[in-house]
Order: structure tokens, then sequence, then C-alpha cells
């Protein structure tokens, strides 16, 4: 960071999802029985949550259990419960995001609840993690014509950040992770790599090997992720000092660089060629129904979270309409138009017209002080109806992005505490 504005635009976009962020983190535990809240008539993306995974990653915050196939085996047969009774409800979903964990962990059991989904929601597009650990051809060929999108974490091709993360001796070398990778290129109509950058002991140079690999194993698409850590500033001072000597935007550029022939779907998504790729349900569909447990779901100005322990997750589907244990206030209208044209701008483009219509608002003049900001801090131009955002801009869109994400695990922090003292 050269110059003092571009730390001070940092200061005011994260600050604004943090105070968003803050105002969920009120959110408490509670055993009344909450409803979604949803309009039959809006098309919903339906996230689905696998939390198994058979070893944990030094870096990963997500909610997940060490797998063992009898835990596992029931959890899915309740996820096809709250599948039923979601669509009890009158709700019907288009595209399903399954995301872990380890979705691929039991691969009968996934491909029993994907074909379960397929049956009672006209769901057409299906996209699925993984980790580099069943992505066996042979296993796999039953998912060909299931899922669309197979999305692989690999994180990394460098040996010394796979061995500090722990992932070189459960998913392999470098090596042969590119073997493994190379042998599914093609199997399914989007193969995806997920690398994450910005790691402490990351060079520029590591990162440009990491992007060129990828390049090489000719994957559709490579979603490139910012570290996201715990880490917390005390005071103002300390976090723009931290912004000025943090190499994440160099990093940015790099990437930027390096991934200059493919087709940005947003801040941190690129692919080889220009049809639509689901690389983020919360991009893909500003609202969402999350299923499973500790799954979130984000309708109508409203964060609601499922059960995170198993066995209340399968007792409240057993007794309720739903597993859900918390919701947050409804976020004000201000707040929720921020979100939205913040998901819009890290999509590459705010359509004005368009955004005005689907928000029935003119943005123009409900944001007029953040657009002013944005465009004195050099984040966006204006051409004709349409918002872009500068090299700059979607880099602020990727950080404020980050900001959201770990909010939700301060969410879900909150959560874990309010729950152990009830
Ligand atoms: C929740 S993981 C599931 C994928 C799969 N379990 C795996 O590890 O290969 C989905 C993606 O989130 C990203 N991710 C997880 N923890 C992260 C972190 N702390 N910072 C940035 N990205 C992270 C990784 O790129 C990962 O592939
Ligand atoms: S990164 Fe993937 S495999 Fe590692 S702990 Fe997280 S969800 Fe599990």
């Amino acid at each position: 960071m050269k110059n003092f504005i571009e730390p001070l635009a940092f200061l005011y976009g994260s600050k604004l999802i943090e105070n968003s962020m803050n105002s969920c983190v009120n959110i408490e535990y509670t055993k009344e029985k909450i409803v979604h809240n949803f309009d039959k008539n809006k098309k919903y993306l339906l996230y689905m949550h696998i939390p198994f995974c058979e070893e944990f990653c030094t870096f990963c915050s997500f909610h997940k259990f060490k797998y063992n196939e009898y835990d596992c085996k029931k959890y899915f047969k309740k996820l096809r419960v709250e599948l039923l009774k979601i669509k009890e409800l009158g709700v019907d979903f288009n595209t399903l995001y399954i995301g872990g964990g380890t979705p691929l962990i039991n691969e009968g059991e996934l491909l029993e609840t994907i074909e379960f989904a397929k049956e009672i929601f006209s769901i057409r597009s299906v996209s699925c993690e993984t980790t580099p650990n069943h992505i066996d051809p042979q296993v796999l060929r039953k998912f060909r014509g299931v899922i669309d999108r197979l999305s692989i974490g690999v994180q990394t091709f460098d040996d010394e950040i796979l061995k500090k993360t722990k992932r070189y001796e459960r998913y392999g070398s470098s090596k042969q992770l590119q073997e493994k990778i190379s042998k599914i290129i093609g199997e399914f109509p989007i193969v995806s790599l997920d690398l994450i950058f910005n790691f402490p002991m990351q060079s520029s140079q590591m990162l440009i090997n990491d992007l060129e690999i990828a390049k090489s194993l000719g994957s559709q698409q490579i979603v490139t992720y910012p570290l996201m850590t715990k880490h917390k500033y005390a005071t103002t001072l300390e976090y723009i000092n931290a912004l000025k000597r943090s190499k994440e935007f160099e990093f940015y550029k790099v990437i930027k660089e390096e991934l200059k022939y493919y087709i940005a779907n947003n801040a941190w998504a690129f692919s080889k060629t220009a049809e639509k790729l689901v690389d983020e349900y919360i991009v893909e569909s500003s609202e969402y129904i999350g299923v499973g447990s500790g799954a979130f779901s984000y309708i109508n100005k409203r964060l609601y979270v499922n059960a995170y322990d198993l066995d209340e997750y399968s007792y409240l589907l057993n007794s309720n309409s739903n597993a859900i244990i918390a919701r947050t206030e409804e976020f004000s209208a201000k707040k929720s138009l921020q979100y939205q044209f913040l998901v819009h701008l890290f999509g590459g483009v705010v359509d004005i017209k368009k955004f005005n219509k689907l928000f029935n608002c003119r943005v123009e003049e409900r944001l007029k002080v953040e657009l002013l900001m944005l465009k004195i801090a050099g984040a966006i131009s204006f051409e004709g109806d349409k918002i872009y955002p500068t090299r700059f801009g979607e880099y602020l869109t990727l950080v404020m992005m980050k900001e959201f994400y770990m909010g939700m695990d301060r969410v879900r922090a909150k959560l874990r505490e309010s729950i152990k003292s009830n």
C-alpha cells in the first residue's frame, strides 16, 4: 500500500462489513421454533453442508467433525429428511451447491442425496467441493451427469506449504496432486481448482509457480482465496500498519497478471471460457437456504443458523419443520443494500438499472456517500449505467468478502458460547 487513501478505503470497507457482521454477533441460541420467512415466488440457491473430514487442516475454520461411517450415514439420512421438509414448505431450487467438510467422503450417501434432491426439486446445476483424496476417476464415474462442477481443494502445489498445513502426507506431494488432478480433468463439465494465497511463508515466485501449474493442468476454472485468519487488530493504527506490511495486494496483482487471459467470474474466480460458472453460492444467488448441520441461510434480510451439534440436528428434525437454532435481527434496509451492492461489485459490475429494479431503489441516492468514498479512493469507475470496480476496487471487494466470511466465523463462535451457557 503506497499512498494513504488506499488504507483508508480498506479501513472504511472492512469496518462497514465488520459492523454489519457485529450486529449479527448478538445472535442468541434459542429453543423457540423459528421458521424461514421466504417468498415462494422467489428462486433461492440451495446450499448443503457435509461436515466431515478424515483429518483437519491447520488453516481451516469451517464447521466439521472427524469422520466415522456410522455418524456420516445417519447424518445423510437426516439431510434427506430436511430436504423433504423444505419441499413441503413449497420452495423450489435450480442450483445446488455442496460444501464441507468433505462432501465426497461417503460417495454412496452423497449420490443418493443428490439424486433425491433432483427428484424433489427442479435442480439443473450441481456444484460440489472435494479434497484431492476423493477424485478417483473410477469412483467419480458414478457422478457423471449428476455433478456439473467439481471444485478440488488444492490450496497450493508447494511442497513446503503442503507440509506446514499438514496436507502433504494426507493428500500427496505437489507431483502426486498434479497426477491425480490431470486424470479427472474432462470428466465433468467444469473442474475447478481452489488455491489459497498469502500464506505466511509464501513468496510471489511460489504463487506464480502455483498458478502456472494450475494453468498447465487445464482446469476450466481457478479460484484464488486470500488466506482467512482470526487475526484482529486492537487499534485502527495497528490495522493500517498491518495493511501497509501486507503482501496481499501485491499477490493479488500477481494473480490478475497470471490469469489475464482468463475471464474473471468475480474478484477471486477465473474461468477459461465465458460460460456462467457457479463459483460461490453467496454470489450466484444473494439469497440462499442452507441445509445440514451448521449451515447458514440468508433470506429476507436475516441470517438463520442450523444446529451445530449432530444429535441436536437430528433431534430437531424429528420434532420440528427444520433444524434452525438461531436467527439474526433483520438487517436495516441500508445494510442489506450495502451487502447486495458489495456482492454485485465483487461479481465485476453493477448494472444500475437492473440493480435498482431488483432492489426497488435508487442506488445512486441510497448509497450516495459510499459511492463517493469508493470513487475518491479510486475503487470504482462509472461507464454509462454501469459501475465497474478498478483493479484496486476488485481487491477491495475481495477483502470485504473475506471480512464477511471471517464475520460468519465470529457468528459461529458466538453461537457456540451461547449454546454452552444454555
Ligand atoms: C471448506 S473447503 C472444502 C474443500 C475440501 N475439504 C478440501 O480441503 O480440499 C473449501 C475451500 O475453502 C478454502 N478455505 C478453507 N479454509 C480457508 C482459509 N482459512 N482461508 C482461505 N480459504 C480457505 C479452501 O480453498 C478450500 O478448498
Ligand atoms: S480445508 Fe477441507 S479437508 Fe481441510 S479441514 Fe477444511 S474442510 Fe476439512
